[in-house]
């Protein structure tokens, strides 16, 4: 196994047998293809875990009330997201170093993005530079953004983003510093440099305690982000801004009152703040808050059709995967992150014709019930 600086192109997909069925199946299929740094990166979470595991229990707690004699002969999970058409309300989450997966990296993502007609956002953490994925295929591409301490390094990555025809910034806001990921500390997880950054940042940082992304993070991260950074970051882009990382009614309200274009439920795929609430459980609370005034996306947990069909009753206009996409690209490349996609785009077309719904606008708050609704109920 090579764990150095260059990214991993090892001899892997060897133990691959049989069709995987779900996309559980693609995380063990990733398991046994990739090292195991790079699986544990790529699967883990913060400190216990509680959230991990917690983000996608969570959903097995809400059930579906289907309403029945509904003609259901045609679905048409379409959606639009900022005004673009998508074949099915599920996006690609950012998600860093997809080269340690695949030798092709965040480009064949890209290209299953576009053969399943929805949108990729590329982290800044990526392995291939934002222009390469560009120059891969036109499928919708928003860029999200980490701002760095310097802040003429986050301006160059946003006029670069711009430039390259990236429709939106996803401003990442929940990594003032790194979580804390035991397993990369243990593994001393050693990552390569975004190629992002490439020729940008020079930084040596002493890793000798554990991952190197952590002493990155530390040295470089501004955690004095803050709200008004957001009107600085609107002063230098026109692309449309959308705030990736709020968990709270009173974080929603802020956002919406400074007119962002739209925002993002997400607890980082649980790898930051553990003990933070599984995101579907603060889903709702979210889309409460904002009352319609801008869209609400959501990420976490999301392994089955039913799970988005959960998320949009609850009020998100659509969700992003995270893991799946990355566990179908280290099983089979290109090809899986199209399986995954195409895994749950059947599994909601299936879930919306057994609940009643022909199309997306037809899920509704009354198509689910939650826990607490359940608790109600017993009392
Ligand atoms: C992430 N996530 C993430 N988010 C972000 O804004 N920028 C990034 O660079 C990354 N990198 C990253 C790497 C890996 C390996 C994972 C698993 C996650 C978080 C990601 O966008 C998303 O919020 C979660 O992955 C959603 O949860 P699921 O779908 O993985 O359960």
């Amino acid at each position: 196994m090579k764990t150095h600086s260059s990214f991993y192109v090892g001899d892997r997909q060897k133990k691959m047998a049989g069709e995987p069925v779900n996309v559980n199946e693609f995380q063990e299929l990733a398991r046994e293809a990739l090292p195991k740094m790079y699986y544990d990166y790529y699967a883990g979470g913060a400190e216990d875990q509680y959230t991990l595991k917690d983000n996608v229990e969570a959903f097995k707690r809400i059930t579906i009330r289907p309403r029945i004699l509904v003609d259901v002969s045609r679905i048409d999970m379409s959606t639009t997201v900022l005004g673009y058409n998508i074949s099915a309300p599920i996006m690609i989450a950012p998600t860093g170093l997809h080269k340690l997966a695949h030798p092709e990296g965040e480009a064949a993502t890209a290209r299953a993005a576009a053969a399943s007609k929805t949108i990729m956002i590329l982290s800044t953490g990526s392995s291939c530079t934002m222009e390469e994925v560009a120059s891969s295929c036109n499928t919708v591409r928003f860029f999200q953004l980490y701002v760095y301490k310097r802040r003429d390094l986050a301006a160059a990555l946003v006029h670069r983003a711009e430039k390259n025809g990236y429709k939106a910034l996803v401003l990442t806001v929940d990594v003032p510093r790194l979580g804390r990921r035991e397993a990369d500390i243990k593994n001393k997880m050693i990552a390569p440099r975004s190629k992002n950054l490439e020729g940008l940042l020079s930084i040596e940082v002493d890793s000798n305690s554990g991952s190197n992304l952590e002493a990155f993070c530390k040295a470089t991260m501004d955690a004095s982000l803050c709200w008004k950074d957001v009107e600085w970051l609107r002063s230098i882009t026109n692309m449309p801004i959308l705030i990736k990382g709020i968990l709270t009614r009173e974080d929603a309200i802020k956002a919406a009152e400074i007119g962002v274009a739209g925002i993002i439920v997400s607890n980082h795929g649980a790898r930051q703040l553990d003990y933070s609430p599984a995101t579907i459980t603060v889903l709702e609370e979210v889309v409460h808050a904002v009352g319609g005034k801008i869209p609400v996306l959501f990420d976490g947990g999301v392994r089955r059709g039913t799970d988005v069909f959960k998320a949009l009753a609850l009020g998100a206009e659509a969700v992003l995967i995270g893991r799946p996409v990355v566990f179908g690209l280290a099983a089979k490349g290109e090809h899986g992150v199209k399986r995954v996609i195409q895994m749950l785009k059947d599994e909601l077309e299936l879930a919306m014709a057994l609940s009643g719904c022909p199309s997306v606008k037809d899920i509704t708050r009354s198509h689910v019930r939650t826990e607490r609704e359940r608790l109600l109920s017993m009392l």
